[in-house]
């Protein structure tokens, strides 16, 4: 039975009442059957509609309201959503950038400020204040960790280390980050987790404000390479889990690379302590790291999904590499995150999280994309930029990457009507239902072009598609602009010769993929927009307008939308 049934049957059985433990001890395979049923249809056609993943081709999509949903979002600054009145006079302006979701924080310290009572009232204003400006949300639990330390938790977490205990550096000094080793820091953590998703189902199953949720927030220790508490120090003399053992027999073939190699190195073994197996140093300590935190990261999730099962996942503080050196080593950066070279265990000891999400604040934006892509995984964006190359990035995630969504950090900073951020999304939410139609089926592509790569060629259909960059334009008509960096380019198939092209600073060139002896011309060339989806022509573009008389220019204040015609000739 596969994960997603499983959480669907718990979903239903506390949904229709059914005693759980009677579920189990009963051993009632008819009541098993009958929800497996019914989950099975809940998937296939979710009844009750609760945002969920779907497959379509090779992509995977965000499921809203019964259709695939792009994530255009921005995520609030840390502290804001502690505050309804702070962001009383922040909601219109984030409406007015276009954005359709807002990623908000959700602090444990103050929704259980003592053990077992529950406050949801900022959570509540948060849904509410969403739902006058049109708004989505994708809500972060700041449990246990947030960026490699514990300072979300409450008070009566903090203070009580001898209940709830920390992670030890060699010297058995307490670091200020909760072991992961701990099931009462553990159960602690799930027990709010799951209140919070059985109250967004209280208040929020029939409206689905609420799309998707992030568990923790850069999860991993810094400082050290790993926990030296003497639990932790015995698990890892201790043998490598079964489970693990067995998820790395069964995924030989399709293991991330780095990982195969480090197992192939020390011999392929199937039993032993972490260090037999993996071989010695600071990359053992990271897998034995993620290995736990996705086990307990992983429970926390099945606990709130047993509640409200919406699709949940992590992200990740990467290795800066060559932009941050001191920061390119395990403890560096928050080790035991779900980095690409782990991913298999985040896999392995968490599949209750859906997507491993990587923060991408430096470039390059493509490595990034193609790491996070590996073994299936969605592509989601939960924090990056929000100036010209954060929106080429948004471009490039859903037309590229068949990508869930995208969302730079600081909307409080970032919310500007008529800033770089509101024109991006205004243009791909035009373009959105004919990317998302289109995504996994290989109808659907997107380049990034600058100064270093200022070529880029693509096949879409039996055409092949250049985008050039051009910092400034040479359209005769385009306004100047001020240059920009890095630019993307969309490129839509509608038929066989029909597609639309969305683009910036740059000229689009075309040419045959199926016979080089023909050439191709331009039949028709619209500019337009897209207007409650349907097409509204401005321009017909021809002369001076389409350079050579054979390619299109695109202006570059902002992204604009050609719909074009194509047509062969020798
Ligand atoms: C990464 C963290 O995940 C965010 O919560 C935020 O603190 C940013 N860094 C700040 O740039």
């Amino acid at each position: 039975m596969s994960n997603g049934v499983l959480e669907y049957i718990i979903f239903w059985a506390k949904a229709l009442e059914v005693n759980l433990m009677k579920l189990s001890t009963l051993s009632s395979t008819a009541i098993l059957i009958s929800l497996a049923s019914t989950a099975a249809f809940s998937q296939a056609q979710p009844s009750t509609n609760i945002p969920h993943l779907q497959k379509q081709g090779t992509a995977t999509q965000l499921i809203v309201d019964g259709k695939p949903f792009l994530v255009l979002g921005a995520e609030l600054n840390n502290s804001s959503a502690s505050s309804m009145e702070y962001m009383r006079p922040l909601w219109s302006k984030i409406a007015a950038t276009n954005l359709n979701t807002v990623l908000a924080t959700v602090s444990w310290e103050l929704m259980e400020p003592e053990e077992g009572r529950f406050d949801f009232s900022l959570v509540d204003g948060v849904i509410q204040d969403a739902r006058r400006y049109n708004l989505r949300l994708i809500l972060l639990w700041f449990g246990s960790w947030k960026n490699g330390k514990s300072t979300y938790q409450p008070l009566w977490v903090k203070a009580n280390q001898q209940r709830f205990p920390l992670i030890q550096d060699e010297k058995g000094r307490g670091l200020p980050t909760l072991t992961t080793l701990s099931d009462t820091n553990r159960d602690a953590d799930a027990r709010a987790f799951a209140a919070l998703m059985k109250h967004i189902r209280e208040v929020d199953a029939a409206e689905h404000t609420v799309i998707m949720m992030q568990v923790e927030n850069e999860v991993g220790v810094l400082g050290v390479s790993r926990d030296h508490s003497p639990v932790a120090n015995q698990a890892f003399a201790g043998p490598v889990p079964k489970e693990f053992m067995d998820y790395l027999r069964t995924h030989k073939d399709t293991l991330i690379p780095e990982l195969h190699k480090r197992w192939e190195a020390a011999g392929f073994k199937t039993s032993g302590s972490w260090e037999e197996v993996f071989g010695g140093g600071m990359e053992t300590d990271e897998l034995f790291m993620a290995w736990n935190y996705a086990r307990y990261v992983g429970y926390v999730a099945a606990a709130g999904k047993a509640e409200y099962p919406l699709p949940m996942f992590v992200n990740t503080w990467l290795r800066q590499g060559k932009f941050k050196p001191n920061e390119d080593m395990p403890g560096g950066y928050p080790s035991g995150g779900p980095l690409p070279q782990v991913m298999d265990a985040w896999r392995a000891g968490g599949p209750a999280i859906d997507i491993l999400a990587p923060d991408v604040h430096v470039p390059n934006y493509d490595d990034r994309c193609a790491w996070y892509m590996q073994s299936g995984n969605p592509l989601f964006i939960p924090e990056s930029r929000g100036d010209s190359k954060g929106v080429a990035w948004a471009f490039s995630t859903a037309g590229k990457y068949d990508g869930i969504g995208y969302s730079p950090f600081g909307i409080d900073r970032l919310a500007n009507p008529e800033g770089e951020l509101a024109k991006g999304y205004q243009t791909l939410s035009q373009v959105a239902p004919l990317i998302l139609e289109r995504q996994g089926l290989g109808k659907v592509a997107a380049v990034l072009v600058d100064e270093a790569t200022p070529r880029s060629k693509v096949r879409l259909g039996d055409y092949m598609i250049e985008a050039r960059f051009a910092r400034r334009s040479q359209d005769p008509n385009a306004p100047v602009a001020a240059p920009v960096d890095q630019v993307a380019g969309l490129f839509i198939q509608l038929g066989p010769d029909d597609y639309v092209i969305v683009g910036r600073s740059m000229r689009v060139d075309f040419e045959s993929a199926t016979d080089a002896t023909q050439s191709v011309g331009l039949g028709t060339v619209e500019e337009g927009e897209y207007v409650d989806g349907r097409w509204v022509p401005g321009r017909r573009l021809n002369g001076d307008e389409t350079p050579e008389w054979k390619a299109l220019w695109f202006p570059g204040d902002r992204y604009t939308i050609q719909r074009i015609k194509l047509y062969r000739y020798r």
